[in-house]
């Protein structure tokens, strides 16, 4: 049995993980009401772009610390944003590096590498990494609403990631190369020599000071990373916290990825299973769940009026496999849950 009081007394840092639509963001903040009830300061952060925090709280939030009740204050970080910004500031930087003809073609290739998944990624482990760190300075306790599973695993996976190429990087004497490094990977596929087939045309007299400050911003990040695979390793003060619903992939999806990160020796405190079903005798629990689900439908309805609706009713079992994914099939193209329209 997960103890949820104990979890909150005892861990500084809690990460919810889980497959889309589980229930992530809401035990999230449920577990952060908790704490902050709890007489804790807590910090409760989703990077989620769908803003779900505002959502789940019913009110604005945003990419700034919002104060939601006594001692409980959030924040939502926008992963697109954060690419942004961190390819704004590597342009910054890279343009000290190119010269003035290479500027397009550097744009160009930021520009392109905003799309890969590297580059966000990178951008948002470096901001979260930021925020863990003065979060755990600033509040008693920090929970993380973290992006489905598969997304956080990357996430997690990618300090090693990180330390090894800035390790590279700072490894290499070639002025010329830290420029050809940093933008491969951002766009490990694309070549790049043009912009740095003759680093003659530098001045070289420049080049040293500049040097010396991407060393040292490269040397800043990686302790920044350092520091938090040493955080999430830490069992005594971390805890990552899995949410599903009771039925098969969810099941499957957390069993692989408590696999993961147990491999990676990061601590897994347990799991919060969501949506069981109550016992069936409470007839009044269905009455009220039913009268809950038609003033739904009807706020559905006034909200998307002239959109066709096809209805799935809860089902029996789990859908696995062609024949029952067949039946489903035939549930959909039947609609045999009939209202009105
Ligand atoms: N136990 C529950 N009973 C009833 N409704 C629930 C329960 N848990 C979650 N919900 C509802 O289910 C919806 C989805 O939940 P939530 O947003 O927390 O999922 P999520 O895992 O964060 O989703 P995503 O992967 O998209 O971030 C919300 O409307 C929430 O209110
Ligand atoms: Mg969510």
């Amino acid at each position: 049995m997960l103890n949820i009081d104990e979890l909150l007394t005892t861990r500084r840092l809690i990460l919810l993980g889980g497959k889309g639509g589980v229930g992530k963001t809401t035990m999230s903040s449920a577990l952060a009401v908790l704490a902050a009830t709890a007489e804790r300061n807590v910090l409760l952060v989703s990077t989620d772009p769908a803003h779900s925090l505002s959502d789940a709280f019913g009110r604005h939030i945003g990419d700034h610390t919002t104060m939601l009740a006594p001692q409980l204050w959030a924040l939502e970080i926008d992963p697109d944003k954060e690419a942004d910004a961190y390819l704004e500031r590597v342009l910054a930087q890279m343009r000290r590096y190119a010269g003035p003809d290479q500027i397009h073609e550097l744009q160009r290739q930021l520009q392109l590498s905003r799309q890969s998944p590297g580059a966000q990624e990178a951008a948002l482990l470096e901001r979260l990494a930021k925020v863990i760190e003065e979060g755990l300075q600033n509040y008693d306790t920090v929970i993380l609403d973290t992006a489905p599973t598969g997304h956080t695993l990357r996430l997690l996976s990618l300090p090693e990631v990180m330390a090894a190429w800035t390790d590279g990087l700072l490894r290499h004497n070639k002025r010329s190369q830290h420029l050809a490094s940093v933008l491969q990977h951002l766009t490990p596929s694309r070549s790049i020599e043009s912009l740095t087939s003759d680093p003659s045309q530098h001045h070289s007299a420049e080049f040293d000071s500049k040097d010396a400050e991407l060393l040292s911003t490269l040397l800043r990040r990686q302790q920044l990373f350092n520091r938090t695979r040493r955080r999430l390793h830490d069992s005594e003060t971390t805890a990552f916290v899995f949410v599903l619903t009771p039925e098969r992939l969810p099941i499957l999806e957390t069993e692989r990825a408590v696999q993961a990160l147990t491999s990676q020796n990061i601590p897994v405190a347990g799991l919060i299973v969501n949506r069981l079903l109550p016992a069936m005798d409470d007839s009044n629990f269905w009455a009220h769940r039913r009268q809950q689900q038609e003033k739904h439908m009807v706020d559905l309805h006034q909200r998307l009026p002239t959109l066709p609706r096809c209805l799935v009713s809860l089902q029996e079992d789990d859908i696995v496999g062609v024949d029952a994914l067949q039946v489903l099939g035939k549930h959909l193209t039947t609609n045999p849950v009939n209202t009105a329209d």
